[in-house]
């Protein structure tokens, strides 16, 4: 972990307990440690009061982690509906927004994102998180692009880490993570750029669409 790293996240310490604790707890029943880094619940949050976000759209719930941070930078009105196909992350992420105090703003869809994507077709968001199987990116962005909101924000993690070739993450990874780059980089919708996270490891796309 770099000076850099080390620093900021002392800087803004998490200062949210349940937060804190909730990866070991999920850890324990089984569910993968994939949730977002704290840096990244950061600008989830910043973007949020900037950009008055009230819907947000997340693909990829795990354990309701990331959700948990954008909740608490909504207004009081504001909702996100996140999609998982997993029902143990599910049914474990509608037990944390309740401890969290957000349930009231969250909700689970289960199943096949692309399925319910399908049922969701007149619906329209501020921001979409993009943040499951990394195959399915260039489908989201499909999606991304048709639900969301003039001068609004998609967002997609692990671009960098999924795109590096030398990392084995698999071709069909690559080939797919670096469509999806690519086309937000050259589309004539967007104004876009990718954010360094985990010390250079990985990095987050943060694309806003033209009003
Ligand atoms: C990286 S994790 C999400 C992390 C979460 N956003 C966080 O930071 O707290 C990806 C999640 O997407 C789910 N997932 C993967 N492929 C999916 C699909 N095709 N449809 C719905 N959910 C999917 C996985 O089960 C997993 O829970």
């Amino acid at each position: 972990v770099s000076a850099l790293s080390t620093y900021t996240d002392e800087l803004f310490q998490l200062d949210d307990p349940l937060l804190q604790q909730l990866p070991d707890e999920a850890a324990e029943r089984g569910i993968p440690s994939i949730h977002i880094p704290d840096e990244v619940g950061r600008l989830l949050q910043t973007l949020i009061v900037a950009a008055h976000v009230e819907r947000i759209l997340e693909i990829g719930t795990l354990f309701g982690y990331s959700s948990i941070w954008m909740a608490r930078a909504l207004p009081s009105n504001g909702r996100i509906v996140s999609l998982e196909f997993e029902p143990k992350h599910a049914q474990t992420a509608r037990e944390n927004w309740e401890r969290a105090g957000v349930a009231t703003k969250v909700e689970v869809r289960e199943g096949p994102a692309l399925e319910i994507l399908k049922t969701m077709a007149d619906d329209r968001f501020d921001l979409i998180f993009i943040d499951a199987d990394k195959t399915g990116y260039p489908a989201y962005l499909d999606w991304a692009l048709r639900l969301v909101k003039p001068g609004g924000l998609i967002l997609a993690d692990n671009t960098w880490r999924h795109a590096d070739p030398t990392r084995n993450m698999g071709d069909d990874n690559v080939k797919a993570m670096r469509e999806f780059n690519e086309r937000i980089a050259h589309s004539d919708r967007l104004v876009a750029t990718m954010i360094a996270t985990r010390d250079g490891e990985d990095a987050i796309m943060v694309a806003a669409v033209k009003p």
